[in-house]
């Protein structure tokens, strides 16, 4: 039976590996092997990622993959991609190239607010706090202005700050919803700094207002943070080409092609079923930019999932359609990114990142990432209407099968070539490594 520890984040490193190996492993030294393998040679380095967070004991490595051949807006992007999933970057590479064909993605950054929130409780009358709101409006961001003063120079900074009655939700509730404008920093730090004096002002007006002051209403604070449900910091991404261009798959015409690619997304409009496995698709491409170039995918997860469920039932984040013999695809999805400040200056592989995508503006990776998320979707759509899924999935989890089994470099050759014209399936290259290390 374990017991707690007091202090682990004063122990060092090679004590909390020590401590950590021999309360929950069977084979300490095992343990303590396999984190060490992990470790960067290079000490710099090494400690840059100890200090990214408390208790670092090693590196959890993703693949940091390269999807070529993204045309957008005219220019041609080759996109890093962080994932663990076999088939993603695969599948991105080979949308980017259909589309290269067919004049690429168009893309448009239709807004760019942030928002943050003061939630607060006031026992009194809503007119009263309404004239007191207006009233200290000036002084809000007055007293913000430390903050608010370089953001300010380069163009954003505090967009709006409106009073909002949600006692209709909850009794005694209220807001100061707040938006922002963070040009090319996500804005985390600067939004929650902004709300945070935003409530001291206003818990200090309101106690030194002498309108409150003889009555018995009470504001209390409850918490200042920024929201990452952002659905007025939107991008869309669209492909589209005449329907005969769609020519590419044997088992179907053109048009039965688009048709079913429409059918597709209707359903997964209506049914909230396949609507999350449709959207994760998306994710699939989404995270794994986001994650290349260190911005917050929890984030932006949570905004986006939170916009497919916008109309009150959790729908597609694509749409399809086809007109006067046109084949049209979109995605119009909230991103609210950063190419300055977090880790965009500090990891070395992220800048790498941001340096490949050509030193993006925030604005311009929120383009890249849509078109990531809409190329996703239609490979996995493209695949599902047609062949199947797991056609091309097995084909790249194949390599995943062959080293789990241990297998050679020389076998994995005469494997990979093996199931070029056989399909993969676990039990099928369990048999075939089999049979090839009978032979050998
Ligand atoms: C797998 O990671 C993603 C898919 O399931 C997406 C989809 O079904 O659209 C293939």
């Amino acid at each position: 039976m374990n017991t707690p520890i007091e202090g682990f984040s004063k122990l060092t490193k090679e004590e909390k590996i020590a401590w950590i190996a021999k309360s929950y492993t069977t084979n300490s030294n095992e343990t303590i092997a396999i984190l060490k393998r992990y470790w960067n040679t290079d000490e710099t380095l090494q400690k840059l990622h100890d200090e990214f967070i408390e208790n670092t004991i090693t590196n959890y490595y993703l693949p940091l993959g390269i999807a070529p051949n993204f045309l957008i807006n005219d220019t041609l992007y080759a996109i890093p991609m962080a994932i663990e999933e076999s088939s993603v970057v695969a599948a991105a590479s080979k949308a980017a190239k259909f589309w290269l064909k067919r004049g690429g993605f168009k893309t448009t950054v239709i807004n760019t607010e942030k928002v943050g929130q003061v939630h607060f409780m006031y026992t009194g009358a809503f007119e009263k706090l309404e004239s007191f709101f207006n009233l200290i409006a000036p002084k809000l961001k007055k007293d913000a202005k430390d903050i608010t003063k370089n953001m300010e120079k380069r163009g954003g900074g505090i967009s709006a700050i409106t009073l909002r009655n949600k006692t209709a939700d909850l009794e005694n509730y209220y807001q100061l919803h707040c938006t922002f404008e963070t040009l090319d920093a996500m804005g985390a730090n600067f939004i929650n700094s902004c709300l945070e004096q935003f409530a001291e002002t206003l818990k200090n007006e309101f106690a030194k207002s002498p309108e409150f002051k003889e009555h018995e209403e009470q504001l209390e604070i409850v918490m200042s943070i920024l929201s990452n449900y952002v659905p007025n910091c939107l991008v869309r991404a669209e492909v589209s080409c005449p329907i005969d261009q769609l020519n590419e798959d044997k088992n179907s015409t053109a048009q039965d092609f688009a048709e079913k690619i429409v059918r597709a997304v209707q359903i997964a409009k209506v049914e909230p079923y396949r609507a999350v496995t449709h959207n994760k698709g998306i994710m699939n491409g989404i995270d794994a930019v986001v994650l290349a170039t260190g911005n917050d995918f929890r984030a932006i997860e949570a905004g986006i999932h939170a916009y497919a469920a916008k109309d009150g039932s959790y729908s597609s984040l694509t749409n399809a359609s086809i007109e006067n013999g046109i084949f049209k695809f979109w995605i119009e999805i909230p991103l609210a990114l950063g190419t300055v400040g977090g880790l965009t200056g500090l990891h070395p592989l992220v800048k790498l990142a941001l340096e490949i995508l050509q030193n993006p503006s925030a604005k311009d990776l929120m383009q890249i990432v849509a078109v990531a998320g809409l190329a996703q979707n239609f490979a996995a759509v493209r695949s599902l209407v047609t062949t199947g899924i797991q056609q091309g999935h097995m084909k790249m989890h194949l390599m995943n099968i062959l080293n789990q089994l241990g297998a050679s470099e020389g076998d994995k050759k005469t494997l990979v070539h093996h199931f070029k014209h056989n399909t993969v399936t676990h039990s099928a290259v369990i048999a075939a490594y089999n049979s090839l290390q009978e032979k050998e």
